[in-house]
C-alpha cells in the first residue's frame, strides 16, 4: 500500500484533510498526517516510508529528500517550489509538481484587502481614499494577477500590466492596459500588485529605482516572497518619500527598522496568509492528492517542475 505523508508546518482547513483523506482511501492509499511539526527532523523521521509527499511552504531539501528512500513524488500545495531543492530532488530521481492555480482566488482577495486597508489609512478613524477610477499595476500576469485583475476591476480601477511573453492584443482581450516596460508600469501606477515568482532572475528585483519613480501616494502590496524585494532600496523609498506605503504578505527582514521609523505607512501579515483560507487549502489539497494518485496509478507527471 502506497503511503501518502502530509506535513504540513502550517496545517490545512480540516475540510481539506478530509478531503485528501476520502480521495487517499479511495485510491487504497495510506494517509499520514504530520502537523505543526516544531523541527526538520520530524519531517526526516516522518518521510521515511512515503512514497509520496504533500508539502505547503514546509522546507523540503536535500537532507528530507535523502531521507526519503522510497519517495517517487512530492507536491507542493501551491504555486511556489522555491521551497524544494529541485537538483536535489532529480539528482534523486523524485519527481516535483505544483498546484497552479489553486489557491490563487485567496491570494488575489488579501491582495485588495490590503489595498482597501491602506486606501482607509488603516482603519485609525482619519479621512482615506478610494480605489475607484485609481491605476493599479500587476507585476506578474499569471494566476493570481489575473483574480487581482477581475476583482480590481469591479472596484472600477484601471488595470495595467507589462507581459514580456503576451502580445498587446491578449492583454487587451482580458481587459487591462498594456505598457512597454515593468519601469513604465511603476512609473504609471499608484498602486502595485505584486505577485512574481521567487526564481533567480527575479530576486531583489524591486528596488529604490522602481519605487520611487511611482506617482504620489505610491503602494506596493507584496502578496509574492520578500526576497524579490532589494529590502535596502525600499527603505531608501520609505525615507525619500514620505507618501510611500509598503504592505505585505509576510514580515520583511527590515521589519524593525520599519516599525520604528515609519509608523502608519506600512503593514505586514505575522505569517503567509495569502493561501490561507478554506477554499485555497480544498481547491490545492485535493489537486495534489489527485496529481499524486495520477502519477503512482497512470504515470501522469503533468504539473511536474523539476525536469
Ligand atoms: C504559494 O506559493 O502557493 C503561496 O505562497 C501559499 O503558500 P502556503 O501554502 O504556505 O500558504
Amino acid at each position: 500500500m502506497s503511503k501518502i505523508l502530509v506535513a504540513t508546518q502550517k496545517p490545512f482547513a480540516p475540510l481539506a484533510v478530509e478531503k485528501i483523506r476520502e480521495i487517499c482511501d479511495k485510491a487504497s492509499f495510506e494517509l499520514v498526517l504530520l502537523e505543526k511539526y516544531p523541527d526538520k527532523s520530524d519531517l526526516i523521521r516522518a518521510v521515511a516510508g512515503a512514497q509520496a509527499l504533500i508539502i505547503r511552504s514546509d522546507k523540503v531539501d536535500r537532507d528530507v529528500l535523502e531521507a526519503g528512500t522510497d519517495l517517487k513524488i512530492v507536491v507542493r500545495a501551491g504555486a511556489g517550489y522555491d521551497n524544494v531543492d529541485l537538483k536535489a530532488a532529480t539528482d534523486n530521481g523524485i519527481v516535483v509538481m505544483n498546484t497552479p492555480g489553486q489557491n490563487s482566488n485567496a491570494v488575489a482577495e488579501l491582495a485588495m484587502g490590503m489595498m482597501v486597508y491602506s486606501a482607509r489609512n488603516m482603519f485609525n478613524g482619519s479621512s482615506g481614499t478610494e480605489l475607484f477610477g485609481k491605476k493599479l499595476g500587476i507585476h506578474g500576469y499569471g494566476n493570481v494577477g489575473k483574480h487581482v485583475t477581475r476583482i480590481a476591476k469591479g472596484f472600477d480601477m484601471e488595470v495595467f500590466t507589462f507581459h514580456p511573453r503576451k502580445s498587446d492584443d491578449e492583454i487587451i482581450k482580458d481587459g487591462l492596459i498594456p505598457l512597454g516596460s515593468i519601469k513604465e508600469l511603476y512609473e504609471t501606477c499608484q498602486y502595485i500588485s505584486l505577485n512574481i515568482p521567487a526564481r533567480e532572475e527575479n530576486l531583489k528585483l524591486v528596488g529604490y529605482n522602481l519605487l520611487s519613480s511611482m506617482p504620489e501616494g505610491g503602494t506596493l502590496v507584496n502578496t509574492a516572497r520578500k526576497e524579490v524585494i532589494d529590502e535596502e532600496g525600499l527603505m531608501m523609498a520609505m525615507e525619500k518619500r514620505n507618501d510611500f506605503r509598503y504592505l505585505s504578505d509576510i514580515e520583511p527582514e527590515c521589519k524593525p527598522d520599519m516599525t520604528e521609523k515609519y509608523a502608519g505607512r506600512y503593514f505586514f501579515t505575522p505569517k503567509k496568509m495569502g493561501a490561507q483560507t478554506a477554499e485555497a487549502n480544498i481547491n490545492a489539497g485535493i489537486a495534489a492528492a489527485n496529481q499524486i494518485v495520477g502519477f503512482i496509478n497512470n504515470g501522469d507527471a503533468t504539473f511536474q517542475v523539476n525536469k
